[in-house]
């Protein structure tokens, strides 16, 4: 079956959905890191990743976060709300690490005496440039009642996340968000969209401070792969033929 393409990124690909207002999130191998300087491929990261984002973000619809998620299809692909994407990264930091240590010359793993929110300019153009809300509301990327809303699911998603990696034996060091609008035909809600997995978290191992997520990849730090399996095998969500089965379908259409 032929599908129209809409949207290529760097880790997934979004098709046009079998119903109107639908979507369908491919997630792919691929991974780049440094905005865009570092290439590579991870080997069976977009079967992991489908799977990751998909026990999160139904775990988050159970205590009554909304997101973008409908439903797995296969291997590879979601089932998601179409949505109105607010061009913003939503980071949130419990520890000190990556660009937050360099920007403040804090010691990797310092934590920090309270969670801080911080929102990057999703353009690839200018980096991703940290921004305030002042810039969010001056150039119309979402309003004080959008950035009221996302603050306010931002920090219960925080809480519930910081638990349950906790509880698979996980420190969640930070992690970046992506919000949209989804309109129905009485209202406007803002809903959790994109993904969450090891390409947007950092986890560290409770007990070894082992990194467990995508800072594999960008530090070549090796044992990528691996590293990702272990995340899905401790949330319990590790494909039932194991790593063989994690290559997943070659062809995208
Ligand atoms: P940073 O320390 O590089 O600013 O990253 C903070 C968190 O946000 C980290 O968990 C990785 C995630 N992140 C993304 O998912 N996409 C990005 O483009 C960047 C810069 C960070």
């Amino acid at each position: 079956m032929r599908r129209r393409r809409l949207y290529e990124g760097k880790a997934k690909i979004l098709f046009e959905g079998p119903e109107p207002g639908t979507l369908v999130q491919y997630f792919k191998d691929d991974a780049t890191a440094y905005n865009n300087e570092k290439h590579g491929t991870i080997t069976g990261k977009g079967v992991l990743n489908n799977r990751i984002s998909e026990f999160l973000m139904s775990r988050l619809n159970d205590i009554g976060v909304p997101t973008h998620f409908l439903r797995r299809l296969n291997m590879r692909e979601q089932l998601v709300h179409e949505v109105e994407v607010i061009p913003l990264e939503v980071v949130v930091r419990n520890v000190a690490a990556g660009s937050f240590s360099k920007r403040f010359r804090m010691e990797e793993g310092e934590p920090l005496p309270r969670s801080i929110v911080e929102y990057y300019y999703k353009s690839d153009e200018l980096g991703d440039p940290l921004v305030t809300e002042e810039h969010i509301t001056a150039f119309g990327w979402a309003t004080t009642q959008d950035i009221d809303d996302m603050l306010q699911l931002t920090l219960r998603i925080n809480d519930f996340l910081s638990g349950l990696f906790l509880g698979a034996g996980m420190r969640l060091v930070d992690f970046k968000l992506e919000f949209g609008r989804l309109y129905t035909e009485e209202d406007m809600r803002i809903v959790l969209a994109d993904e969450i997995s090891p390409d947007s978290c950092r986890l560290w191992d409770v007990t070894t401070g082992e990194r467990m997520d995508k800072d594999r990849f960008r530090r070549d730090l090796g044992s990528i792969e691996e590293a990702y399996q272990e995340v899905a095998r401790r949330l319990g969500v590790m494909p039932e033929a194991g790593p063989a089965d994690v290559q997943g379908p070659k062809t995208v259409q």
